[in-house]
């Protein structure tokens, strides 16, 4: 397997900012939707914040010592809007954009590449109370924020990503309410993906102004969706399935329109966005590369009770922690289907991971399904590499167990174990597996 990866290739492991900072009210950042909704009674499981989360930011040191130890090349993070603008936009938070200055030299100190992720979910609540994501006016001010942290930080950055899943910030934000801000409400729901992708447009051409030379991209959740039958009603479902859930996000970005099949159904119900004449075009200011986060499938049955005329089946195979069915060869399919119908656009995995039932003893966690887990998903990269795939880089979720958003610190991801009680980090087996590979490669 090693030999397919090219020398090149970058290896990294991933977080977000609100799942491991902590030091929610420190330096003057402001409030998020996740401080507000996490605080709020019920929404998150044994009623978990991330006040104190993995105190990254006051370990950032250590847990970069860390990032090294295991070998990689890079490291993706993302910048917590509300410590850069407390309020959204204004004047900006000089404390909390040191934290990001000094996150990032001490990552070119241990030869690290940063992956600087702008918006992973944690909107400045000063903003929610103006509609959030609902209001155009929001994009507007993700652009500007950006266009500071260009000229801030664009030196000593190369590789921006605008967006996380935009996909879930709008439909598990404003559609079912599982997320920050706890909105249900389709119609918002639908505007607010279409103000995300309008404002990854919006800050891809901040960043082409800026005159910078690196990269800059977008990360999507893609999960392919197979028919449950080789029946053409299943097969028509699995296509909507897969316009509703992927291409609704991949389209705009990478061909400048979106699924009519969508557009219709959701025209039907008075849900369509309200768009502006040149929106389509800015979603569609041509991108440096596409990240996806791949987790799990979806198998997909014809279902006419459902607006969308599809219904979700279970999978066959094993699944995580999170009820998420394994399935490597799920990346495979996906990379050669965006290789063929995205005009080869460059590929990074952004993340992909697994959540298992971890259990320290005598300081040792002996994850052996994530090591499993991790090992046929690199498997099934190296098998589309060598298909001519331009998959350009790796990242692991996550570095370390984090604040898993509305599981809290149940469910972990890491390869790192945490101890909360003490904040002491132990590597897993599944970061030591990691660890040999990349050296074994490089030896
Ligand atoms: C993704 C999120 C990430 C993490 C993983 C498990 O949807 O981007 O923050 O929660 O799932």
């Amino acid at each position: 397997m090693e030999l397919c990866f090219p020398k090149e290739f970058i290896w990294g492991v991933a977080t977000a900012s609100y799942q491991i900072e902590g030091a929610y009210n420190e330096d003057g950042r402001g409030e998020s939707i996740w401080d507000r909704f996490s605080k709020t009674p019920g929404n998150t499981l044994n009623n978990d914040t991330g006040d104190v989360a993995c105190d990254h930011y006051h370990r950032y040191q250590e847990d970069i010592e860390l990032i090294k130890s295991l070998g990689v090349d890079a490291y993706r993070f993302s910048i917590a809007w509300p410590r850069i603008f407390p309020n959204g936009y204004g004047k900006p938070n000089l404390k909390g954009l040191d934290f990001y200055k000094r996150v990032i030299e001490e990552l070119h100190k241990h030869k690290l590449i940063p992956f600087a992720t702008l918006y992973h979910w944690d909107l400045p609540q000063a903003l929610q109370d103006k509609g959030g994501w609902a209001n155009r006016d929001t994009a507007k001010y993700f652009s500007d924020y950006a266009y500071y942290l260009f000229n801030q930080l664009g030196a000593s950055v190369s590789n921006w990503i605008t967006h996380n899943e935009p996909w879930c910030a709008a439909n598990l934000g404003y559609g079912n309410g599982h997320h920050a801000p706890g909105i249900k409400d389709k119609k918002q729901a639908v505007q607010a993906g279409h103000h995300l992708l309008y404002s990854h447009g919006l800050a891809v051409q901040a960043y082409r102004a800026a005159g910078l030379w690196g990269q800059i991209g977008i990360t999507l959740n893609l999960s392919p969706k197979y028919p449950a039958a080789a029946e053409e009603e299943d097969i028509q479902a699995a296509l909507r399935a897969d316009a509703l859930d992927n291409r609704w996000f991949l389209d705009p970005i990478l061909i400048g329109e979106y699924p009519e099949v969508i557009w219709e159904i959701y025209s039907k119900h008075g849900l369509e966005p309200q768009i502006q004449a040149d929106d389509l075009k800015i979603m569609s200011t041509p991108i440096d590369f596409l990240g996806i986060n791949y987790y799990t499938r979806s198998i997909i049955a014809s279902d006419h009770n459902n607006m969308f005329g599809f219904k979700h089946y279970p999978g066959k195979n094993e699944v995580t922690e999170m009820g998420w069915e394994i399935y490597p060869q799920g990346l495979y399919d996906l990379l050669i289907r965006l290789k063929n119908d995205y005009n080869n656009i460059p590929l990074y995995i952004t993340e992909n991971g697994a959540c298992f039932k971890d259990r320290l003893i005598n300081c040792r966690v002996n994850d052996q399904q994530r090591k499993d887990y991790l090992k046929q998903h690199f498997t099934a990269a190296c098998k589309a590499l060598s298909e001519q795939v331009p998959l350009k880089g790796y990242f692991v979720w996550s570095l370390m167990d984090n604040f898993e958003w509305a599981f809290g610190y149940e469910r972990r991801f890491g390869i790192v174990y945490i101890d909360y009680p003490t904040q002491q980090r132990f590597l897993k087996d599944s970061a030591k597996w990691y660890r040999d590979f990349l050296n074994s490669k490089r030896s």
